[in-house]
This record gives C-alpha cells, sequence and structure tokens, in this order.
C-alpha cells in the first residue's frame, strides 16, 4: 500500500473541515478525490505532506508514519513525493530550464549530466524541448502548466499528488494534459492521487474515485460507478460539474 489514511480530522476554528477522512492507495494505482469547491481537498492534499497539520489521524506514505517523522525524515520522504499546487506558478524570473532545475539542486546531489538529462528528458514529454531557455512569461497558460508539470515529475517521485491539474485550461489543452499525466503516470510508474473537478481528466487518469462532501468520504467506485449512480448527491455533482467545467475559467 503506497498512502494509508486513517481518521484525519482538520478543523480551522469552527469550520470543520475533514471530519474523519479515511481512505488507501495501492501501488501504482491512479485515484481521482472529488468534491465541491471549499469541501477540502486542497487541505487534505497539505495534510499528506505535512504542510498543514491534522488535530487528529494518521497518515502512512510508503509504510511510513508521516505525522511521527522527525524533520531529517520528512525531508527524505517528500524527496519521493510530487506536489502540482493548485495555481502551481513557475518563477518569473528563472528560464524554463532554471525553473526545472530548481527542484533537483536544492534537494538532490546530482551531477550536472543528470540535471541535464532530467531537464531534457521532462521537456520532451511534455513536447516543449524548445522552450528550455524562453521565460514564463514568452509561455501561453497552457504551456506554463505543461512546464509546471514538467518540473514536479523531475525528481521521479514515486508519489504525485495533482491539485486540479486542468482547472483554467481549453478543453482540448485539458484533455492534453490529462492523457499526459496517464501516459507518464505509466511511464514512470508512479501512484498518484489526482483532485479534480474536470470529468474528462478522470476519466483519462482513474483507476479509482473518492468523493469528499461534509468533510466524508461519501462514495467510493470506479468512475462509470459514480456517474451512473442514482444517489442524489453524486447524480447532483456530476450534472453541475459538466455546466461548470464548461463555463468555468478560473
Ligand atoms: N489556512 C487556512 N486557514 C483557515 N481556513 C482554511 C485554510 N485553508 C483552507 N481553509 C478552509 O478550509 C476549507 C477547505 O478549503 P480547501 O482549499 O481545501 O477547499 P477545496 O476543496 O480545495 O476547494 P476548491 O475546489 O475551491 O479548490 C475552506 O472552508 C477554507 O476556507
Ligand atoms: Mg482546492
Amino acid at each position: 500500500m503506497m498512502v494509508e489514511v486513517n481518521e484525519l480530522h482538520k478543523s480551522f476554528n469552527s469550520n470543520v473541515v475533514l471530519d474523519g477522512v479515511s481512505f488507501k492507495v495501492s501501488d501504482a494505482e491512479n485515484m481521482v478525490v472529488f468534491g465541491r469547491s471549499g469541501t477540502g481537498k486542497s487541505v487534505l492534499l497539505k495534510c499528506m505532506i505535512r504542510l498543514m497539520l491534522p488535530d487528529s489521524g494518521n497518515i502512512s506514505i510508503q509504510g511510513k508514519d508521516v505525522l511521527g517523522l522527525n524533520i531529517k525524515e520528512l525531508n527524505e520522504l517528500r524527496k519521493d513525493i510530487g506536489f502540482l499546487f493548485q495555481g502551481s506558478a513557475l518563477y518569473d524570473s528563472m528560464t524554463v530550464k532554471e525553473n526545472l532545475e530548481f527542484p533537483l539542486i536544492r534537494n538532490f546531489d546530482l551531477d550536472e549530466k543528470e540535471i541535464n538529462s532530467r531537464v531534457n528528458f521532462v521537456l520532451e514529454a511534455v513536447s516543449l524541448l524548445d522552450a528550455m531557455n524562453k521565460m514564463p512569461s514568452e509561455l501561453s497558460g497552457g504551456m506554463r502548466k505543461r512546464i509546471g508539470l514538467a518540473r514536479s515529475i523531475i525528481t521521479k517521485p514515486k508519489l504525485m499528488l495533482y491539485d486540479e491539474p486542468t482547472t483554467g485550461l481549453d478543453p482540448i489543452t485539458a484533455k492534453e494534459i490529462s492523457v499526459l499525466i496517464n501516459e507518464l503516470q505509466h511511464a514512470l510508474k508512479m501512484t498518484s492521487i489526482v483532485v479534480t473537478h474536470d470529468l474528462l481528466c478522470a476519466k483519462i487518469i482513474a483507476d479509482r474515485a473518492i468523493v469528499l462532501d461534509s468533510g466524508k468520504i461519501v462514495k467510493e467506485g470506479s468512475i462509470n460507478e459514480l456517474t451512473a449512480s442514482s444517489d442524489p448527491l453524486l447524480k447532483n455533482f456530476f450534472s453541475d460539474e459538466i455546466i461548470e467545467t464548461s463555463g468555468r475559467g478560473k
């Protein structure tokens, strides 16, 4: 088991966000997390890598008790985890190449040859080799997303956490990014947790999905099972999402 989350609770004063969240993700599995805006999906991902401390519960990643690790052990574990933040920004004053090198130079002891070969590999994977020496301001939004994705996988993480990787992209680019995530997933044999509102993205990526609502996981299953469900909450959720996604431009 790559990830085991057990009875996670997190409140901000009187705002109860996570109210006993439990789930597991197997090695090399792609799991999607659905939920309305504000249900705590980003909070959940942040708790998983201890960017935020939950009030109670347990998180195990690769068999390690995340909340019990000391800082050195935590940093070691984080080297195996990639995180594509919601609206993940590139450093404006750095070229694409420098942006990509940044996580490698900061956290890993690699020689220049290895760094160059990884930069080339990830740029090729996202079909943006010719953007290597450009500044982020010279790229379109979709290209920046792809570079962000390239940067999050350059460390060859075993676990990838994606927070809305396709939000704000046009449907064609969103589909391309989803296909890319899926391909990378298989090429690098990563496990991934993908928070998304994008049903098409979920269909491309997900082996399984969970639905977060009112602080709890209320449903779990394949995308087909969830979208075909007669459960009022799910019916509502998916019909709203389809309308919302088509007009959404966050
Ligand atoms: N640092 C914080 N301090 C106080 N409240 C917070 C903090 N971070 C998140 N929250 C609250 O936690 C709740 C869940 O936020 P979260 O960002 O996880 O939602 P989400 O499910 O990711 O929504 P979206 O789909 O819009 O990204 C919200 O009510 C939010 O206001
Ligand atoms: Mg969020």
